[in-house]
């Protein structure tokens, strides 16, 4: 019988679990979980006789997926897939897909709820500031980056994004104003929410001299990848622009010295939980068991992201 393998060691709600086992079970699969997982291995072991795999942020990497003896398929229950060794599922001829979209709204809420928390001072009693008529840059304007713009339109935010990969059209069509070089999105902003991929051309590519270009005060909003930023250059603007603050889901190696040296513009969720909402987790975990089912059934490879 095909069997389909949920690793996470962040599980799903149980609500998307119970909606995930449907779809498989339906399917005629067998469903196999390995939640909360705390070595590698215990993820080689429940490989080695599924059909396929769903995963969030856990690493699967060349010894899983070579592990993997019927492995055909493996899809990461959300938007990033930096966490696949694409190379080794390619040599392997397994297909790895994402779940565009799926968990976009969880994301951009916590992007703009850590920015609330921060102007109110993380909610220490002192008095904060608005939100309203700040002027917010959004990198990237992805699934994550829209709806960000649209929350924050609701706040009455002004909204500016930057992305190579679009027609200014597509932006402006949201009402948000278009900006053509990276530089002018820092230059610009007195807030900027991250929603760039980690791959070779965006790693450590927040660097001082992007930062540095911010308005006073500046803060950053990493709901991203830890490995887009150039921890060495935050440092650096931390100790020289006092007005800078750094609100992340993603942690930083260099979180303690950060934490220690610059404890009220920092802040930090203690595990990435962008994603982790009931919501997200059923709409990403449905979509990828779906996505399963469509391509060991029919051959279906939409969204496949190693082509
Ligand atoms: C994503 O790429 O979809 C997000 O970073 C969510 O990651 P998670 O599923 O590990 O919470």
């Amino acid at each position: 019988m095909t069997k389909v393998l949920v690793a996470t060691d962040k599980p799903f709600a149980p609500v998307a679990i119970k909606g995930i086992r449907k779809v498989v079970e339906e399917a005629g699969f067998e469903l196999v979980l390995l939640e909360n997982y705390t070595t590698p291995q215990d993820f080689i072991n429940a490989v080695a006789e599924v059909d396929a795999v769903i995963i969030r942020s856990d690493k699967a990497t060349k010894e899983v997926i070579d592990a993997g003896k019927k492995l055909k398929i493996i899809v990461r229950a959300g938007a990033g897939y930096d966490n696949i060794d694409l190379a080794a599922a390619t040599a392997k001829g397994v297909v790895a897909m994402n779940t565009p979209g799926q968990n976009s709204n969880a994301v951009a809420e916590l992007a703009l709820g850590m920015m609330v928390y921060y102007a109110r001072n993380f909610y220490n009693g002192k008095s904060g500031f608005e939100l309203k008529g700040k002027k917010l840059g959004i990198h990237a304007y992805g699934f994550v980056g829209k709806n960000v713009a649209r929350i924050a339109k609701g706040f009455g935010m002004d909204v500016y994004a930057f992305d190579p990969f679009l027609p200014k059209s597509e932006i402006e069509k949201d009402g948000v104003k278009w900006v053509g070089t990276v530089e002018e999105l820092y230059s610009t902003c007195h807030f900027v929410s991250l929603h760039i991929p980690a791959n070779n051309q965006t790693k450590q590519s927040i660097n001082y001299s992007l930062l540095s270009k911010m308005p006073v005060p500046a803060c950053l909003i990493n709901t991203a990848r830890a490995e887009v930023i150039h921890e060495a250059e935050l440092l650096k603007m931390f100790q020289e622009r006092k007005d800078f603050a750094y609100l992340s889901d993603v942690e930083p190696t260099n979180k303690a010295e950060i934490e220690n040296a610059f404890k009220a513009k920092f802040f930090c969720t203690p595990k990435k939980m962008g994603a982790q909402t009931e919501e997200a987790n059923v709409n990403a975990g449905i979509a990828a068991a779906n996505q399963i089912v469509r391509f060991i059934k029919h051959g279906d490879k939409t969204f496949q992201v190693n082509k």
